[in-house]
Order: C-alpha cells, then sequence, then structure tokens
C-alpha cells in the first residue's frame, strides 16, 4: 500500500534545495515545484514595470497582470518559469532579480498571491516543493518536512558555479554578501518568515555529497509513502 504525499524542503539560499528537490521529484515520479521562481518572476515583472514597492495599489494592480506557469525543461529534471507566456527561466537567476527578490517577496499582497498559487499547484498532492515557508505556511499538513542548511561559503561558491555554468561570472564577496543579505530579511520579515517547522528534519548539507542529500530526503519519503 502507498500513499500520495506532500514533501516541503525549506532553508537558507543557496544550500541545494531546488537540485535536491528536483531529483527527489524526479525519483519519486512526483510533480516538482519552486516557490522561490515564482516570487523571483514577480521580482523581474516589478523591474521591468518600475513598480514602486512602497505603492499598494500599485503592486495590487502589477499583480492582477502576472500570471506565472511552469513547463518541464527538455533536457534535465526541472522546470521553466514562464512570466505571462514569456519563458524567463534565465533571467530570473541573473543578480538584478536576486537582488531584489526578498525586498519583494517580503510585501503581504506579494506573499498571499503566491501562497495561493503554490496551494492550489500541490492540492492534489504528489509534489515536492522547495522554498522559506512551505513547510511553516503554505502546506503546514505536509506529511515530509526538511529544512536545510550549509555554511555561508560553501553556499557562496555552489552559486558562483551554478551562474558560471549559466555564462555570467560574479565574484564570490559579491554572491556571499547577497546570500546574506537575503538569508537577513527572509529570516526577520514579518509575514511568514522563513524558519524550521517545529517537525521537520534538519539536514546540513555543507558536507554532504549531493547524492547523499538526495538519498537522506528519499528514505525518509519512501518511509512514509509506503509505511503499512
Ligand atoms: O529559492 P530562491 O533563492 O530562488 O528564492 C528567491 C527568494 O524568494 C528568496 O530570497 C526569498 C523568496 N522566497 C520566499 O520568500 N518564500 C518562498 N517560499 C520561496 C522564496
Amino acid at each position: 500500500m502507498s500513499k500520495d504525499i506532500i514533501i516541503a524542503i525549506d532553508g537558507f539560499s543557496g544550500c541545494g534545495k531546488s537540485s535536491t528537490a528536483k531529483a527527489v521529484a524526479h525519483a519519486l515520479g512526483y510533480t516538482y515545484l519552486d516557490s522561490g521562481a515564482m516570487y523571483r518572476a514577480v521580482t523581474l515583472y516589478f523591474i521591468r514595470h518600475q513598480v514602486d514597492l512602497q505603492d499598494e495599489k500599485l503592486i495590487q494592480n502589477a499583480l492582477d497582470h502576472i500570471h506565472i506557469t511552469f513547463s518541464p525543461q527538455k533536457s534535465g529534471q526541472g522546470n521553466d518559469t514562464y512570466l505571462n507566456g514569456e519563458n524567463v527561466e534565465e533571467e530570473i537567476r541573473q543578480m538584478p532579480v536576486s537582488q531584489k527578490v526578498s525586498q519583494v517577496s517580503a510585501i503581504p499582497a506579494v506573499r498571499s498571491a503566491m501562497v495561493a498559487q503554490q496551494r492550489q499547484l500541490g492540492a492534489a498532492k504528489r509534489v515536492v516543493m522547495d522554498g522559506r515557508d512551505i513547510g511553516t505556511n503554505v502546506f503546514p499538513q505536509a506529511e515530509l518536512k526538511i529544512f536545510m542548511t550549509a555554511n555561508a561559503g560553501i553556499r557562496a561558491q555552489r552559486r558562483q558555479k551554478e551562474l558560471l555554468e549559466q555564462g555570467t561570472k560574479v565574484g564570490l564577496i559579491d554572491i556571499t554578501r547577497n546570500l546574506e543579505e537575503r538569508d537577513i530579511i527572509d529570516s526577520t520579515r514579518h509575514e511568514n518568515p522563513l524558519k524550521k517547522a517545529a517537525d521537520a528534519v534538519e539536514i546540513d548539507t555543507s558536507y554532504l555529497k549531493f547524492q547523499e542529500q538526495v538519498d537522506k530526503v528519499l528514505e525518509m519519503a519512501r518511509n512514509i509513502i509506503f509505511q503499512a
């Protein structure tokens, strides 16, 4: 006998949540959902339309014009993120968006619009969703909650490698500063800050090989999915 579950993976920026979530979803035949990509797509829209982050009316009006969708990538296990029909997957990973996304995602109207969509996307279960407040707020009933951590230097190196693979060279100092700034804003914001859910399992990925962290999560997931 097996059951369908929701797996929530939360944690600091750059500790391997997305790649782990992707691989876990692939192994289980589940859908991978990147909640951070949604906040990034909103941020890109706000940058392009120069939305004043203090103006609640403008923000609400902008949110009414934002439609975010995902489509599986041809190669690999991930999704491409679409903003009003345009594939923005690469652009949302670049520094201009990274530098603004924590401010944008701290705005209550932005959060409630995104959380509503995330709940819809996960309503049928069989999803692995990664983010900051998935286990505490979006799916507090998730059957498996993981809280990932890793030391800041290692996280910055990993993010630098990812950006290089996309053809963008950014210095370690700038990346470390951005990760640390986002950690502070994400974990101190008023609305649903990043924090470990009481029933989440913490995994420090600093010295784990990628496959080890995937296997740890998979083992826990399978124990729940296939429990008698
Ligand atoms: O996972 P990421 O680094 O791509 O997320 C980008 C930003 O989006 C992150 O700095 C904070 C915000 N975010 C959030 O507030 N809540 C989530 N569930 C996911 C991301």
